[in-house]
């Protein structure tokens, strides 16, 4: 099944684990790739509601996966060795991951926007970037592959990423960033306008374009 380059990147991360836990599943697509692919060996559905768990049975009803409702991690009993949280507010993924569990186990965290809200509460509670990928489809998208350790990123890095500000196809995503700002600067109130004022610096004086 054709699928979007987001959902294609998303499964090409799954690559060598057993077990792969799916937050917020949807329809499934994710881990539909990634079996397709033969990436993974088992996989866990999850999501709040259950029409969309409906549809991701449905998709998925020839491989190996459990299906379950719950809130994040808190109904998930099963061992996993990588989750993945995607296609999400970055307050969301925020608040699911405050649950996360205790083990070593690889988290692949995709937010549809504020990636910084979301660098920043990795930081501050625990977690490490190990990794980070900028994939263009419709809209550009950020991809945190992440682990729990000690995490010494700056304010400048919650904001170009620890590991994007060193990739040359960042500059993309920095222009575009910058665009944006200019273009919602104006009917912004004060508190706001002085955050995009902090963030605009940032984004021009990056050492990378
Ligand atoms: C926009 S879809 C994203 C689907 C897929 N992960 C992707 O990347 O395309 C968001 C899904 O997250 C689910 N969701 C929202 N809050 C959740 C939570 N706290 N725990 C689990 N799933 C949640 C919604 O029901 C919805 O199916």
């Amino acid at each position: 099944m054709v699928r979007s380059k987001r959902i294609l990147f998303l499964a090409e991360l799954t690559k060598g684990y057993n077990t792969v836990l799916d937050i917020g599943t949807d329809h499934g697509f994710v881990l539909e790739k990634a079996f397709e692919m033969g990436y993974i060996k088992k996989g866990i559905a999850s999501d709040l509601r259950e029409k969309p768990l409906k549809s991701a049975e449905n998709n998925l009803k020839n491989y190996p996966v459990t299906f379950v409702i719950s809130d994040g991690f808190l109904a998930i009993k099963e061992h996993f060795d990588l989750a993945v949280i995607a296609g999400m507010g970055a307050y969301l993924i925020c608040d699911i991951m405050k649950h996360a569990p205790k083990e070593d186990i690889t988290y692949i965290l995709q937010s549809n926007d504020k990636t910084e809200i979301l660098r920043e509460f990795l930081h501050n509670n625990g977690f490490m970037i190990t990794n980070e990928y900028l994939v263009k489809d419709k809209f550009f998208y950020v991809v945190l592959e992440v682990k729990r350790g000690k995490s010494l990123m700056s304010q400048e890095d919650f904001i170009l990423g620890p590991i994007l500000k060193m990739k040359p196809e960042s500059c993309l995503l920095y222009n575009k960033k910058l665009e944006q700002i200019d273009k919602i600067y104006e009917s912004a109130d004060e508190k706001r306008k002085e955050e995009l004022n902090k963030m605009r610096k940032i984004y021009k004086n990056n050492e990378l374009c």
